[in-house]
């Protein structure tokens, strides 16, 4: 593990720590922010093996790092290891920003907040007063849940294919908004403004189980996963009649963003990198 942290002393060290994690695009995002910000910054990524973590983020702090991104499977165990949460992290049951602060670990998770920038700033959705459907009740509905609640949709039903799943995380965030969580069988009769996939399923190229006539005249679907195509989820909403259909980089790069400002205090140009990394990915 030694040789990981033979850091360049004379930049601030950050890192993104998961498994796995040869493919995560984090470095690529804050070299793009390190540059157009002018901060002399080094971010890298480490391959952490499962059982290893905490050890992992101690020999990091110990070797001078500033701050650390969490990516799968660590972020609920992150939760658990540092030793202050933001509200939202608290909130959320997961961390994926660390920063490093004398003896003090701040966890925070940027996810949600990167979701509700990328819908509301860079696609210019109103989410006040809108009915939204998210699909999935894994960790990424969960941080999503209080910053999407706080935006004041009329209504958030959680829809996901282990029910159970769906209505246990509709009842932990019932005083922040109007929420219910259901199976994706009770949709049939539903329509919504705004639908997340916040399910694995297009990973494995499959669409959850939802009816075709949930979507909304108007309505903007959101895959937060992302590729050089469109995902299955993309496709079938394009098909059944959304008005606006995105994917997850724009998450991802508000997400880091977010982490940035936390660590260094300035706010980075996100839709510079987001173009930059569309423009990579079609490569
Ligand atoms: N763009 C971003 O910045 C960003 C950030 C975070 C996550 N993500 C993406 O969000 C997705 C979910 O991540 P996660 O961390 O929440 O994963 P997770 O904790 O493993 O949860 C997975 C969720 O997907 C559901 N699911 C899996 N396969 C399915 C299928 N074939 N049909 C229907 N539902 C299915 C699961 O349902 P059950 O409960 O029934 O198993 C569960 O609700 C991933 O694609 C990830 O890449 C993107």
């Amino acid at each position: 593990m030694s040789d990981l942290f033979d850091f360049d002393v004379r930049k601030d060290q950050y890192a993104v720590m998961g498994n796995p994690i040869t493919h995560s695009k984090s470095p690529r995002i804050h070299t793009l922010f390190a540059q157009q910000t002018g901060h002399r910054l080094e971010y890298t990524a480490i391959q952490v093996d499962v059982g290893g973590f905490s050890q992992a983020v101690g020999q990091f702090d110990a070797a001078g790092g500033k701050g650390l991104n969490v990516t799968v499977p660590f972020k609920q165990e992150a939760w658990q290891r540092v030793t202050e949460r933001s509200e939202r992290a608290e909130r959320a049951g997961a961390v994926n920003t660390i920063k490093f602060d004398g003896n003090k670990l701040i966890g925070d998770n940027t996810d949600g907040v990167g979701l509700v920038n990328d819908l509301t700033t860079n696609n210019h959705i109103e989410i006040k007063g809108k009915r939204i459907l998210l699909m999935g009740a894994g960790g990424a509905a969960r941080g999503v849940l209080a910053p999407l609640l706080a935006q004041q949709p009329t209504l958030l039903v959680i829809a996901n294919r282990t029910v159970d799943k769906a209505v246990e995380l509709a009842t932990a965030f019932a005083d922040l908004g109007n929420i219910k969580g259901t199976g994706y069988d009770d949709l049939a009769d539903q329509q919504f403004d705004i639908i997340i996939n916040a399910t694995a399923a297009s990973l494995q190229g499959q669409l959850p189980n939802m009816p075709d006539t949930v979507i909304a005249a108007d309505a903007c679907c959101y895959d937060m996963m992302y590729g050089a195509e469109p995902t299955i989820f993309m496709q079938w909403a394009a098909e059944h009649g959304a008005a606006k259909v995105l994917d997850g980089l724009g998450m991802l790069v508000e997400q880091a963003a977010e982490s940035f400002f936390i660590w260094r205090g300035v706010r980075p140009d996100s839709l510079m990198v987001i173009k930059a990394l569309r423009a990579e990915l079609s490569r």
